[in-house]
């Protein structure tokens, strides 16, 4: 939760009963029937005055990608949303499906209204079946009844369908194109780039698509209510407009989702949000945006958590997955662990990636078991390395930001494990 006097944007209703429901979130959608009235390229001109970055990674701007969107003259048009959830570390879309749905199912309109698309697809992690996916689909069947989805909404005459889909449970399926490859009921494979999903030929059944975040997403209506001036104002940084769900999770005292301004430093996150790190723990190193970032030691907790910023630092503030960690890791260990999670989920269509992350995972598990040399974690590096901007997608470069970085900033730890 945000701290008293700091913005609450997403998180304003959770402390409320039954915060989920439709009279909760107060009976109407009013940003919706303020942006029916609006012409479509002004609410996308106000996304863009917003500075509203994508949440689900990768930080682009939204405004830009609706705008490519727009300009494309092939219909149908898509918005599909990216409730994957699967970076670990990150909890922050399933949070707002299970306690704000309404807002983000009401983002989800305003977004499609402005998109000119008439059929919407909500691409949620498997797992979540009982329950972030049973709240949204609750959520919607509400939004029905209102008279916010379906035909003729609200008496504007515009039309829209949404359809809430169940992930195929992989990792690779929250990567855009890899999700429109599930959603169109194939292996869930990354597809070459160009086209972009958002020109014809790219997107879902080759039609334009913007692929958008659930957090992204139920930002839109504090922006049509309040302009795109303002939301811009909350951000602490240029360029980063609005507050963050960061997920903190590790030896931080409070653990759990916490809505804080974007270009919050990582310091007054843990301090001021999560009450310091826990009893006799000392902070060692910060995991900034999900396990795909690279690592920050505690000398780097001073950074501010906004895209460019950790983009400048050779980082990236990717999800909004944080994890601080103390003095009790040997981050050899936790390497180990992290990369034998990219090994299991690459698809496997890149040599790079495939063998990559396979190979990584087998040195890294035989330093962590002290069976390794100097060599070894050499190798690592080395091997990282070679991996980077090769492949179809992101994820090998996810699997050697961290094996790079942890390397860089904590070598004697790996030191520690292996023969000299
Ligand atoms: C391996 C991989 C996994 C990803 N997983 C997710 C995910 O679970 N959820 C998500 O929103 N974006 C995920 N992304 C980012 C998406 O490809 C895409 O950038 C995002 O959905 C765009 O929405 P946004 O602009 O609103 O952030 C992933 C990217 C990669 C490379
Ligand atoms: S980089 Fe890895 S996960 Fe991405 S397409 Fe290539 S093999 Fe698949």
């Amino acid at each position: 939760m945000a701290l008293a006097g700091s913005p609450k944007i997403l998180s304003v209703d959770w402390d409320k009963p039954e915060s989920w429901t439709l009279k909760t979130y107060g009976g109407k959608y009013p940003a919706l029937e303020k942006a029916l009235k609006m012409q479509p390229q002004a609410i996308v001109d106000e996304v863009v005055k917003a500075n509203l970055r994508g949440r689900g990674g990768a930080g682009f701007p939204t405004g830009m990608k609706w705008n490519f969107v727009r300009k494309e003259t092939s219909f149908p048009k898509y918005l599909v949303v990216n409730a994957d959830e699967g970076e670990p570390g990150t909890f922050k879309d399933r949070a707002i499906c299970e306690r704000s749905p309404h807002m983000f199912v009401e983002g989800l309109i305003i977004g499609c209204f402005a998109l000119d698309c008439h059929l919407t697809y909500i691409y949620c992690r498997g797992e979540f079946r009982d329950g972030a996916i049973k709240r949204v689909q609750e959520a919607i069947e509400e939004a029905r009844a209102a008279g916010f989805v379906g035909k003729n909404i609200l008496g504007s005459g515009f039309d829209l369908e949404m359809h809430v889909v169940a992930g195929a449970g992989a990792y690779i399926c929250g990567e855009e194109t890899a999700l429109l490859e599930s959603l169109e009921g194939r292996k869930g494979y990354p597809r070459l780039k160009p086209p972009f999903p958002a020109n014809a030929g790219g997107g879902l059944f080759k039609q334009p698509t913007a692929v958008n975040n659930v957090e992204t997403l139920a930002n839109l209506p504090s922006i049509v209510m309040k302009g795109g001036d303002w939301f811009n104002s909350v951000g602490l940084v240029p360029k980063n407009g609005g507050t963050r769900l960061f997920a903190v999770s590790g030896h931080s005292r409070k653990t759990g989702v916490f809505e804080a301004p974007m270009g919050i430093t990582f310091r007054a996150l843990l301090d001021d949000y999560c009450g310091g790190m826990r009893e006799g723990s000392t902070l060692k190193a910060i995991i900034p945006g999900g396990s795909s970032s690279a690592i920050l030691t505690a000398a780097e907790a001073d950074w501010a958590s906004d895209f460019d910023t950790l983009k400048s630092k050779k980082t990236m503030a990717g999800s909004g997955g944080v994890v601080y960690l103390d003095q009790s890791v040997n981050m050899a260990h936790a390497l180990a662990n992290v990369m034998r999670f990219y090994a299991h989920e690459s698809c496997g269509q890149c040599t790079p990636c495939r063998e990559g992350t396979a190979w990584l995972s087998r040195l890294c598990d035989k330093i962590m078991q002290g069976r390794g040399e100097k060599t070894d974690v050499d190798n690592v590096h080395q091997i990282a390395r070679q991996m980077e901007q090769k492949t179809i997608c992101a994820l090998a470069d996810g699997a050697a930001m961290p094996a790079k970085s942890y390397i860089e900033k904590f070598r004697a730890d790996f030191d520690a494990l292996v023969r000299q």
